[in-house]
């Protein structure tokens, strides 16, 4: 397979793997695929589901550094179908992942690109899942890994995972924004290969969630729904819809549906006004701490992603999200973090507002697990009520 990094800004094209940004105007690369010269190795027939089904579509010429990821379930959520009153709603639950998120399928590509590349070293900045993923996969590839956290805003579950899978991990004074900004300045002086979402490669491997969610419905759903927040995700999943249109296996692309929390909201304030880029958001603040960013790299590639499938942005608040939150643990017994509920409270807004059609398909994306963060779940549900342990204290909670 042929591919070259083709910048959305200036249109140049670079064969260099090495490049995350354009090395001439400083824009966004994507990794353009010439689909002619792939030869797709796989059949979209619901089986043996998991990212290196799609390895035909992938720029790895190596053997992958994996930990079985993909392959997520992709449940029908009966009661909240009926309560919204639409056609067919699906929930495709990342929180299933190796590291419990998304993020997985991302670093499964972007650590493989890091040894092709003969890095020793990978380094992120993080809302806490990034990190969590990048520390397995380094451990897993035997690369050292550098983290930068925005200080007391990173679920307690994602830190955990960090420390123990070995990631040196460094929380910084600030928040997610300024964390990436330096972690691009040291990955540079360092030579560590840079994790976050800047980097195309680590979006190709997330472009499987659209391979994956046609390959288990068997069709196109009229619409995806998911949280955004440094913009990626919504990115690389409209680039495997359009990729798989473009090599003729579906015909049409889900309007891509990107949520953000009130808090945190410049592609959504950007929707509004139909702008090809954001304003950045000063002091962003959300309970979803996963998507408490400001200033979105992937801002650009989501709106155009949000633009070109017909798609919106919506807002939600932080009561919202943790209503959903608890809808989808209590009724669909689906265990989520709070940025993934925005997609459901979204969805909800999205119904109400007459947005979305009773006759249509809706997949949402629960981007990660609920064990991720237990402080939020202590605070929003209380402690467990305790009793003296006999059968007349006991009989008295019940
Ligand atoms: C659970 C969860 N949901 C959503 C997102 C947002 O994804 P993106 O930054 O690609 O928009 C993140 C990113 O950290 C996340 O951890
Ligand atoms: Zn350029």
């Amino acid at each position: 397979m042929e591919y070259s990094l083709r910048c959305v800004d200036c249109s140049r094209e670079f064969y260099e793997d090495y490049y995350y940004t354009c090395p001439e105007c400083g824009g966004l690369l994507e990794i353009k695929i010439d689909l002619a010269s792939v030869e797709v190795d796989f059949r979209l027939d619901g089986l043996n589901l998991k990212v290196w089904k799609y390895k035909s579509l992938l720029p790895i010429r190596s053997k992958p550094v994996s930990l079985f990821e993909g392959g997520t379930p992709l449940y029908r959520v009966n009661y909240i179908e009926r309560d919204l009153g639409l056609k067919s709603v699906y929930v495709k639950h990342e929180g299933l992942n190796p590291s419990g998120s998304f993020k997985d399928r991302g670093m499964t590509v972007g650590v493989t690109k890091a040894i092709e590349l003969r890095r020793s070293a990978v380094a992120c900045a993080s809302t806490g899942n990034t990190s969590a993923s990048m520390a397995m996969y380094a451990g897993k590839a035997g690369l050292k890994a550098y983290v930068l956290l925005p200080a007391g805003k990173v679920a307690l579950g994602k830190v955990a995972q960090a420390l123990m899978h070995g990631a040196k991990v460094i929380a910084i004074k600030g928040n997610f924004d300024t964390a990436l900004s330096l972690v691009r300045e040291v990955s540079e002086s360092e030579n560590f290969y840079l994790l976050n979402s800047v980097n195309p490669f680590r979006l190709e491997g997330q472009k499987t969630i659209a391979f994956e969610i046609v390959d288990e419905l068997g069709y196109v759903p009229d619409r995806v729904v998911l949280p955004v927040g440094n913009a990626g995700n919504i990115s690389a999943i409209y680039k495997g819809f359009k990729e798989l249109k473009e090599l003729g296996l579906i015909d049409s692309i889900p309007k891509m549906c990107g949520i953000q929390a009130m808090g945190a909201n410049p592609i959504y304030k950007a929707f509004l006004t139909r702008a090809d880029d954001i304003t950045p958001k000063e002091n962003p603040e959300t309970i979803a701490t996963a998507i408490r960013i400001g200033n979105p790299v992937n801002a650009k590639k989501a709106l155009n992603a949000i633009y070109n499938s017909d798609g919106v942005s919506e807002e939600v608040s932080d009561d919202e999200i943790i209503n959903a939150q608890k809808l989808l643990a209590v009724k669909e017994g689906i265990g989520v973090e709070p940025a993934s509920a925005s997609s459901i409270a979204g969805l909800y807004k999205l119904v109400r507002n007459g947005v979305v059609g009773e006759d249509e398909t809706v997949v949402c994306i629960t981007t990660g697990n609920l064990l991720k963060d237990p402080e939020t779940v202590i605070r929003v549900c209380g402690k467990p009520i305790e009793v003296e342990p006999d059968i007349e204290s006991i009989k008295k909670v019940l």
